[in-house]
């Protein structure tokens, strides 16, 4: 059935992904996470949600991918409704960075030394430790629920090859964790903290869970469908003005100008993308460009952008 307002249907999206697909050949999988190298290249999928709940998808939409960093923008806004902007802006900035989404670079040299922005590592590791919650297992669990409640299933399970993968190998992200430890940005104990962060990372989504996260985006914190207000409006404002800035890192001006719409990438090849008063769009394809981005993603949200007018600016 097509989304009523826009007629889209899941024709005119499987006739973009067979125009797009040839893209997912030029990106090569995430290799600095092991369990990631065996991802096939020749996945591209796509879903749309609208602010009724409803979904139109086409190709891999029902593949299952972890959400790597799109799961900062959940963590984020868990740790706003826990503190209040106040207390979570102590901890780190609003400013995009202009370099990769794993650089040390800006944290000595920046002072008073904080994560630039709740979107690069270091940023979303200390937003890991604002979490309530009297045990890492506590904080994780509370994570778990609101994704959920967010992508509105009971099916958000652990990929534990990728957590052990990531736990094993992740020595950068442990060293900007030990480095925001000695400046106070985190005050829990980093290990408890990194094993958040990498659990958070390695939670199992399809792009219809992204599809329906990113509508209750649009939709101000409201669940698409029934209404139930699951964040405040104001935070859901400020997770949007972070995808606009810095939600594909190094890449996120050229994604501004040619797609116009807020969202967050991973290094799975997911993308959460979110039409503001309009729809949520979740996409996947795991081949990325040398920023992090999937390059097949991208290109399928530039034509469904450029097909509706929907960039916001
Ligand atoms: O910490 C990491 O490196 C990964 N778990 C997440 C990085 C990521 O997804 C960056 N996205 N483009």
């Amino acid at each position: 059935m097509p989304l009523p307002d826009f007629e889209i249907s899941s024709q005119h999206l499987q006739s973009w992904i067979e125009e797009c697909f040839s893209f997912a050949r030029r990106g090569e999988v995430a290799s600095y996470i092991p369990a990631l190298r065996s991802v096939p290249k020749g996945i591209l999928g796509v879903a749309i949600c609208d602010l009724n709940g409803e979904i139109v998808e086409a190709g891999d939409s029902d593949y299952n991918f972890t959400l790597q960093s799109i799961s900062k923008v959940m963590t984020l806004l868990l740790a706003l409704e826990d503190h209040g902007p106040y207390a979570v802006f102590k901890r780190v900035g609003m400013e995009p960075t202009g370099d990769p989404f794993n650089s040390i670079v800006k944290l000595e040299t920046l002072k008073p030394s904080k994560p630039l922005n709740p979107m690069i590592n270091a940023g979303a590791i200390a937003v890991c430790d604002l979490v309530n919650g009297r045990t890492a297992d506590e904080k994780f669990q509370r994570i778990v629920d609101f994704v959920k409640r967010l992508a509105n299933t009971s099916e958000i399970i652990l990929d534990s090859d990728v957590y052990n993968s990531e736990m094993d190998t992740g020595h950068r992200n442990r060293a900007l964790a030990y480095f925001l430890k000695d400046v106070d940005v985190i005050r829990g104990d980093v290990e408890d903290t990194l094993e958040i962060y990498y659990r958070q990372c390695a939670l199992k989504v399809t792009c219809r869970d992204l599809a329906f996260i990113g509508a209750a985006l649009a939709n101000d914190g409201q669940v698409p469908g029934n209404g139930e207000q699951i964040v405040k409006p104001e935070y859901c404002r400020i997770a949007k003005a972070f995808m606009v800035t810095c939600g594909l890192y190094d890449g996120s001006g050229e994604f501004a100008i040619k797609v116009g719409i807020p969202a967050k990438s991973g290094v799975s090849g997911g993308i959460l993308a979110s039409v503001p008063h309009e729809f949520g769009i979740g996409v996947i394809g795991p081949a990325l460009d040398d920023k992090g981005n999937s390059i097949a993603g991208v290109k399928l949200l530039e034509r469904i952008s450029n097909h509706w007018n929907l960039s916001i600016f």
